[in-house]
C-alpha cells in the first residue's frame, strides 16, 4: 500500500500536488468559483457578520490561516478557537456569524462538540472535512469535501494541504461575492491557485536539501519556529510537525513576541527557523533573525525565490516557489514537513506512528 514509499507520510508527502489539484479543480468552473455544497445563496454570503474557525491540531493551525486569509479576501473578521476550549466556554458569537469546523477524520470529539454547542444556539456549521459521511460531516449544516484520499499517519499532511485550499476557495468566492476583490484580482489569484499544485511538486523535487539539513540538526535539543503573520501560522504547523514525529522540543512563536520572554532561551546550539515569506514583513523576520543569532541561535531561513538578503543573516535558507502572498503557505509548509519527516527518520523513530498519538482522537 506505500507503493514504494518507506513510510505512509513520505507517500502522503507525495500525493499532496494531487490532493491539492483534485480539491480544487471540480470548484472551478469557467474560470469561477462555484461551491454548490456550501448551500448558500449570494444573499447568504452577504449576510455573514463574521466567520467563527473551530479545530484542534494541524486543523486549528489551518483556522489560524484562515484569519489572516479571509480577513484579506473577503473582508469579515474571523475569530479562531480550539475546539477544546470553545466547547467550555459558552462562546458568545455575533448574529450571522457563520461557524466552520475543520477536520480530517470528521470524527474528533472536541470539535464535533463544538459543531454540536453551535447548532444548539441556532449558529450554521460548515464541516470542512476529508472522511466522507463522518459525524462531523453527518451534522453540519453544510460540508465541504477535501479530496485528499485517505490520510494514513498519523502526522497529518496532505489533509492539512487541502484544507488550506478549502479556505482560499471559500476567501475567494465570499470576496467575489461581497465585493472586496476585483475581477481582475480575482482572476489572478484562480489563475495561481491552479499552479499551486506544480510549485509543491517543485518543492518536493528539491528535496535533498531538505534531507541534508534534516541529519546535520537531527541531534538538535530545542527548535523554535518564528514568523509573522501567515509567517506565524505556519510556524505552528511547522513546530507541531516536528515535535510528533522526531520527539524534538520544540515551540513556535509570532517573531514580534520573542522580547515578552522566549528570547531568554535563545542561546549557543539552538536551532531558529525563521519563516519570512510575506513581503510586508520580510524586513521586521529579518531583524528578529538577527537578534537570535546574535545571542548564538544556529538560523535556518525559509522565503520564497528572490529574497537573497536573508543570506545575509540565516546559516542556511530554503527556498519556495514565488506565489500569491496569501497563499505561500501552502508551499512553505512542504519543507517544513519534510523536515520533520526526515529527522525521524535520522533518528530511527516509528514515524506513522508517534508514541502516545492516535489518528483520530475521539476522546476529549
Ligand atoms: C497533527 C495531527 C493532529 C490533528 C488533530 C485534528 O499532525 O494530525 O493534530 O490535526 O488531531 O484531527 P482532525 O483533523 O481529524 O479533526
Amino acid at each position: 500500500e506505500k507503493e514504494g514509499f518507506e513510510h505512509f507520510m513520505l507517500k502522503e508527502i507525495y500525493e499532496q500536488p494531487k490532493a491539492v489539484a483534485d480539491t480544487i479543480s471540480p470548484r472551478i468552473k469557467n474560470g469561477k468559483i462555484v461551491i454548490d455544497e456550501l448551500e448558500m445563496t449570494d444573499e447568504d454570503i452577504k449576510k455573514v457578520s463574521r466567520i467563527q474557525m473551530v479545530a484542534c491540531g494541524s486543523a486549528y493551525h489551518v483556522c489560524v490561516c484562515a484569519k489572516y486569509v479571509l480577513e484579506k479576501l473577503a473582508k469579515i473578521p474571523v475569530d479562531v478557537d480550539l475546539a477544546s476550549e470553545f466547547r467550555y466556554r459558552n462562546p458568545l458569537m455575533a448574529k450571522d456569524t457563520l461557524v466552520i469546523v475543520v477536520s480530517q477524520s470528521g470524527e474528533t470529539a472536541d470539535s464535533l462538540a463544538a459543531l454540536r454547542e453551535s447548532k444548539k444556539k441556532g449558529y450554521k456549521v460548515l464541516g470542512i472535512v476529508n472522511v466522507v459521511g463522518s459525524s462531523i460531516a453527518r451534522e453540519a449544516d453544510s460540508v465541504f469535501y477535501t479530496w485528499a484520499g485517505p490520510e494514513i499517519s498519523v502526522a497529518t499532511t496532505k489533509a492539512y494541504s487541502t484544507q488550506l485550499a478549502a479556505v482560499y476557495l471559500i476567501g475567494l468566492l465570499f470576496g467575489k461575492v461581497r465585493g472586496t476583490i476585483k475581477d481582475k484580482e480575482y482572476r489572478e489569484y484562480i489563475h495561481e491557485l491552479g499552479r499551486l499544485p506544480e510549485k509543491i511538486q517543485k518543492i518536493l523535487d528539491e528535496k535533498e536539501r531538505i534531507q541534508w539539513l534534516a541529519n546535520k540538526y537531527s541531534h538538535t535539543k530545542d527548535v523554535f519556529f518564528i514568523g509573522r503573520g501567515l509567517d506565524y501560522a505556519i510556524s505552528l504547523e511547522g513546530s507541531l510537525k516536528l515535535k510528533e514525529i522526531s520527539y524534538i522540543h520544540s515551540e513556535a512563536y509570532a517573531a514580534g513576541e520573542l522580547k515578552h520572554g522566549t528570547i531568554s532561551l535563545i542561546e549557543e546550539g539552538v536551532l531558529v527557523v525563521g519563516a519570512a515569506t510575506q513581503p510586508d514583513l520580510f524586513e521586521k523576520e529579518v531583524s528578529n533573525l538577527v537578534e537570535v543569532r546574535s545571542r548564538g541561535a544556529c538560523v535556518l531561513g525559509l522565503t520564497s525565490y528572490g529574497n537573497y538578503s536573508i543570506e545575509d543573516i540565516a546559516d542556511f535558507t530554503v527556498y519556495v516557489p514565488k506565489t500569491q502572498d496569501v497563499f505561500t503557505t501552502s508551499l512553505a509548509v512542504v519543507p517544513l514537513q519534510l523536515l520533520a519527516y526526515y529527522i525521524s527518520v535520522a533518528k530511527g523513530l516509528d514515524v506513522d506512528k508517534p508514541r502516545n498519538l492516535a489518528k483520530s482522537v475521539t476522546v476529549e
